[in-house]
């Protein structure tokens, strides 16, 4: 999704920026830009494609300055091309940067136009730069004249605006879109991401909602959304959980698929003794986990997927019950709550723009409390939230979601584990049996990981291939839909995952030859219903690909390609078993020559709706 860097400083800014833009690229993006501010006024260059493609435009005409604006687009209103790549102009003085969207800019372009400004873009962002320029006019401060054009705009936003003559200071802005300022020494920045800015500086102030900030070389000054200054705190960066480099692996992705079993430790960490979940890990006051009597669990994308799976947990180990839904479902009806319902968010990023709205709608609805189990301990979901679990997983960089998926799932046990012995469904005796089981998840990961060899060879078969079914059953029924997810995302096959039990009544009828079926096999007492469905594919000629223990008996054969997973206990069995599904996409992807990072048309955190 877009990204925003701002600079400024004693030096050159040109290098500070597009390195920053270097950072956001795993963000997903199509187009970018950058503008500088000197002596001689704003001049920009604009770039589609990748940032290589806008530093080659500086190295043909290299721009320098001491103050400047650089984005990332994604595009939303208009095709990713020059005229609408971020920064915009109004006239040659003032640029401005933006991400997120402007409800209402039909009314503003409108009202723009009338006044006589012309538009060079198709963007809703551009409505914005000529608000300030009209603005400017009545109010010749700069700071009050941007203040006064926020007051105008529906949607959501986070912006940096700077203007010819004003070389001492720049203006940013958020509402409903993340920015950070990064406070250095005699220079300071605005970005969209806090890894945006690692390269200058490890100090960041992350700024709230309705926040204004101007910001000089010696300082800013953060005005609230009642125009009161404010001083927030300064937070140190910890260089520890710095993922920005891909060592010795070729992609992201990879790097973080075999960083899982170090991760999930991480995640587990401090969370469970020998024989128990320690319900400290969701703070001071675990009273709350006595109380629950429902539990909504709301998120998008492969956190849904991950949500899916908890059900199954909390219903089976709690006794609870729990619906889970997509926030961009959840946000636009009118939901019924229970009485004493936890409300569950799940997020990688914190600042899925639908997971937020939920949990703002959610806290209106009295609901016993919010936990969200989050990636980024800074984002706005963890400082929304009232309580929280981290997944620790460090920064994910590849926009298809793995390692923070797999913690996800991790944290998620330990929730649905303590939910359940806390309520007293769940003895000591198998409490203390669950909680050995998960201290061994990381070395059954690593031992999943070991069928790398072997997956990438059966991922040559899929290369010409234009569709895949995925099928499971039970809590492998959200793992097929996150294999068939990752598939879509990375190598652009369509893939669609069915409970296995349903496939003969539709599905069936597209399978053939052409047809890889992907079935994960669970060793409980849906086995021999599974094999069943898989005699109804092999009677049609359907090639099927089955992931499971050795134990199940099942083993390759005419029309059966068979990849083992380690045997783990039936709780595992999910976390285990997407391990060998995210190699597939992988490898699948890699042999069609996609963007494995960062895949067309993908956001790694969507900021908009
Ligand atoms: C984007 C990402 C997905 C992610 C989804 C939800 O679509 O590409 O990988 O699952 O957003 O993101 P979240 O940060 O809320 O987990």
């Amino acid at each position: 999704m877009c990204g925003i860097v701002g600079a400024i400083a004693q030096r050159n800014v040109a290098k500070i920026l597009l390195e920053g833009l270097s950072r956001l690229e795993y963000r997903g993006y199509d187009s970018s830009g950058v503008a500088i501010n000197n002596e001689t006024g704003v001049r920009a260059h604009r770039a589609v494609g990748k940032v290589q493609a806008l530093r080659d435009k500086f190295d043909a005409v290299p721009l320098d300055g001491k103050q400047g604006i650089a984005h990332t687009r994604w595009a939303t209103h208009g095709k990713p091309t020059e005229a609408n790549a971020h920064p915009h102009f109004s006239g040659d003085d003032l640029a401005l940067v933006h991400n997120g969207i402007i409800e209402n800019h039909a009314p503003l372009r409108r009202e723009l136009k009338e006044k006589g400004y012309e538009f060079k873009s198709e963007t809703d962002t551009e409505v914005i730069v000529h608000l300030i320029h009209d603005a400017l006019k009545s109010e010749p401060d700069f700071l009050q004249a941007v203040k006064n054009t926020l007051k105008r705009l529906e949607g959501a936003f986070a912006i940096a605006v700077t203007l010819n003559h004003e070389n001492e200071r720049m203006i940013a802005a958020r509402k409903g879109s993340p920015l950070v300022v990064g406070v250095g020494i005699e220079e300071n920045f605005v970005a969209s991401d806090q890894l945006a800015l690692l390269h200058v500086t490890d100090q960041f102030i992350f700024l709230e909602e309705g926040d204004v900030v101007e910001v000089t070389r010696d300082g800013v000054t953060i005005f609230d959304a009642q125009d009161t200054v404010q001083d927030r705190p300064v937070h140190v960066f910890n260089h520890n959980v710095d993922a920005t480099d891909k060592g010795e692996y070729r992609h992201y992705m990879m790097k973080e698929i075999y960083e899982q079993p170090k991760v999930i430790a991480a995640c587990l960490e401090g969370r469970i003794s020998e024989t128990k979940v320690l319900t400290s890990c969701f703070g001071v006051d675990s009273s709350f986990l006595k109380d629950i009597e429902n539990v909504h669990i709301v998120a998008c994308g492969t956190s849904y997927h991950a949500g899916m799976v908890a059900k199954y947990w909390i219903e089976d180990l709690a006794g609870l019950p729990c619906s889970v839904e997509v926030a961009s479902e959840y946000r636009y009806r009118k939901v019924a709550v229970p009485k004493n319902t936890l409300f569950l968010t799940l997020s990688q990023s914190g600042e899925t723009a639908d997971t937020l709205a939920a949990l703002r709608m959610a806290k209106e609805l009295g609901y016993l409390t919010s936990l969200a189990i989050c990636n980024v301990p800074s984002s706005t979901l963890v400082r929304e939230s009232a309580l929280t679990l981290l997944t620790n997983a460090g920064a994910e960089i590849g926009v298809a979601s793995t390692k923070a998926f797999t913690t996800q799932l991790t944290a998620l046990l330990i929730t649905s584990i303590a939910i359940a012995s806390e309520k007293g469904a769940l003895s000591a005796e198998k409490e203390a049996e669950l909680v050995t089981s998960m201290r061994s998840l990381p070395a059954h990961i690593d031992e999943a990981l070991k069928q790398d060899a072997a997956i990438k060879k059966v991922s040559d078969r899929f290369a010409n291939k234009h569709n895949a079914l995925f099928l499971g059953r039970g809590p492998m029924f959200p793992i097929a839909l996150e294999g068939s997810l990752k598939l879509k995302e990375i190598s652009y096959i369509h893939a669609e995952a069915y409970p296995a039990g349903e496939l003969k009544h539709g599905p069936l009828a597209l399978v053939d030859e052409d047809m890889p079926i992907i079935t994960l096999v669970p060793h409980n007492n849906m086995l021999d219903k599974l094999k069943s469905n898989l005699q109804e594919v092999a009677a049609r000629g359907g090639e099927l690909y089955v992931f499971a223990d050795k134990d199940t008996d099942l083993h390759n054969e005419d029309g059966v390609i068979f990849t083992e997973v380690p045997k783990v206990d039936e709780i595992l069995e999910p976390i285990v078993h997407t391990i060998p599904l995210q190699l597939l996409s992988y490898h699948v992807a890699v042999v069609k020559g996609t963007d494995v990072d960062q895949p067309r048309n993908l956001a790694k955190s969507v900021t908009v709706e």
